[in-house]
């Protein structure tokens, strides 16, 4: 697919297909997310790949029973290592999560060019997170996201103009 056809194609997907990712798909998918970059190229990132329907089934419960995230056949989960990720961005800061969310980001635009569907899940319970996948105390869940061939087409959500956004020179 085109590039900014890519870019305005990925939508929320909120319907999935239980079809199979071929796992080649799924490789070429999860390498975006790879080869995404970090600050000082720490990638202090780990993605859980979920496909077990019991474990996707407590994850559902755990993101506020958003049900249409259990039929997807594959659920991501993006996870940060606090601890190793650069703390000083802008003198004060860890990058952590924006580290997280460009290669998250990176594996959604590449399930779009893949034909498949995703959705950013931040409605989730942490802590029931961590348990369900044993993540260690000192890793943040950032989000989620269900992986899926989609059953629907959404239309595409308002977005505000460029001249409300965008100032020249100054804010
Ligand atoms: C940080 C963040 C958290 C979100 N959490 C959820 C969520 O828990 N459930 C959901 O259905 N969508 C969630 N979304 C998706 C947004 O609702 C969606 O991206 C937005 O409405 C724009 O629609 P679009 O993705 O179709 O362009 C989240 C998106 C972001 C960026």
């Amino acid at each position: 697919m085109e590039f900014y056809e890519v870019i305005k194609s990925r939508k929320s997907i909120r319907k999935y297909k239980s079809d199979p990712i071929p796992e080649p798909v799924l490789e070429r998918i999860l390498d975006a997310g790879r080869l995404a970059p970090s600050a000082k190229n720490i990638q202090p990132w780990k993605f859980i790949v979920v496909k077990d329907a019991q474990i996707k089934k407590q994850l559902v419960a755990a993101c506020r029973n958003q049900e249409f995230i259990g039929q997807a056949p594959v659920v991501i989960c993006a996870v940060a290592l606090e601890k190793i990720a650069w703390c000083r961005m802008g003198g004060y800061w860890s990058s952590y999560p924006v580290d997280l969310a460009i290669a998250l980001e990176h594996i959604m635009l590449a399930a779009t060019n893949e034909g498949l569907g995703t959705c950013w899940i931040g409605a989730y319970e942490e802590k029931e997170v961590k348990r369900i996948l044993n993540i260690p105390e000192d890793v943040k869940v950032i989000a989620l996201t269900p992986l899926g061939y989609p059953d629907q087409t959404p239309e595409p959500k308002p977005r505000k103009p460029l001249s409300e956004i965008i100032s020249t020179d100054k804010f």
